[in-house]
């Protein structure tokens, strides 16, 4: 087994109190609890408030960690967000993070990785702490899904809900404890499958853009369902081959909430009971690049993943974009 360079010190997480379940959805569109449920395990998912902005909720989650971490937020040298809903366009949310947070020591930057951008964090940090250059790096997913959601269309408003999640990675002291592989691939040749057609550059803000409504999300979705599959069982294989583990060793598994089919899928190819399977999408939704970092901090608060629990983290989103990590915590 390979030895890790760096480790995840320290998790923590924000989700909005005000909930939208199946039920208010009913109200909204043509549809049903129980079909919501049957395709997707989603029961509620969280909406954030116009206080709760991208900052501040990756900024609650950031201290959380800086407090088990037992350092400042001057002790930090990076912060990588990873997020579709920044703030602002302009500039990068983590810069606002970083000026919440008051890190004025760092350098901050966001990953455009949707769904998958909280394991390219982990990636990149981990070469960032690799290279000597970064000693404390922040790794953020936050999204603020429901400001992109249209909630006129049934196909995909019962899906998505806000949160925000976040650890430290740091060079690693003991032993066998940290990250011992990260895969992150994408193919973007299948992006209008799963997309935001308007607000860039490309198509700006316009009377037209509002009139047929592509600032939102719009989504292929059993296109979508069936890549994902195909993908997270790809991202599982490749990280549990680098580590040099079995599917069989390893005593959690975090997919990406975004579908409880999907990641039924995924434990199946991967030889992972249910049993070692953290699930919260019936709860959350599909929160994209939040999900991870929420249900990883979920798991250990909750003694769910201890010292030395060998933990394999599988995303897949926007793109599109997959990626796996194998981490012993
Ligand atoms: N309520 C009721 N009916 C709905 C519905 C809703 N919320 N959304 C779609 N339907 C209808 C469709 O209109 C369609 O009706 P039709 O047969 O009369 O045309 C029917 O349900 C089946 O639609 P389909 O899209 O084939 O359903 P599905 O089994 O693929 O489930 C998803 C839809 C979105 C739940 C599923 O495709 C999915 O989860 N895809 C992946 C999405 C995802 O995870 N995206 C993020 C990736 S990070």
């Amino acid at each position: 087994m390979k030895r890790p360079i760096v480790q995840l010190v320290g998790t923590g997480r924000y989700t909005p109190s005000k909930i939208l379940s199946n039920q208010d959805l009913e109200r909204m569109v043509e549809t049903s609890d129980e079909w919501i449920r049957e395709r997707t395990g989603i029961r509620e998912r969280r909406i954030s408030e116009s206080h709760e902005t991208l900052a501040y909720m990756s900024k609650v989650a950031c201290e959380q960690v800086l407090e088990v971490a037992g350092l400042t937020p001057q002790d930090v040298d990076a912060i990588l967000v990873g997020t579709a809903t920044p703030d602002r366009l302009l500039p990068a949310a983590a810069c606002d993070l970083q000026a919440e947070l008051g890190a004025k020591n760092a350098a901050a930057f966001d990953l455009g990785a949707a769904c998958s951008g909280f394991l390219y964090g982990l990636s990149i940090a981990e070469g960032l702490v690799a290279s000597g250059s970064v000693q404390n790096a922040l790794v953020v997913g936050a999204e603020r899904l429901s400001r992109i959601t249209d909630y006129t269309d049934r196909a995909t408003c019962v899906l998505f809900g806000d949160g925000a999640g976040a650890t430290l990675v740091q060079p690693a002291v003991d032993g066998d404890r940290g990250i011992l592989s990260t895969y992150i691939k994408s193919d973007g040749t299948l992006a209008e499958l799963l997309y935001r057609p308007g607000g860039g550059a490309l198509c700006p803000p316009s009377e037209q853009l509002l009139n047929d409504r592509s600032y939102f999300i719009k989504m292929a979705g059993r296109e979508v369902f069936r890549s994902a599959v195909r993908s997270m069982a790809d991202a599982c294989d490749q990280a549990l081959q680098q580590a040099g583990v079995s599917g069989e060793q390893v005593d959690v598994l975090i997919p990406h909430q975004a579908n409880i089919r999907i990641i039924e899928a995924t434990a199946k190819h991967a030889g992972i009971p249910m049993d070692k399977v953290y699930v919260n999408v019936d709860r959350f939704g599909n929160t994209s690049a939040a999900s991870i970092p929420i249900a990883l901090d979920e798991c250990v608060r909750a003694g769910t993943i201890r010292s030395g629990s060998l933990v394999l983290l599988v995303a897949f989103g926007a793109g599109f974009t997959w990626a796996s990590v194998v981490v012993r915590w």
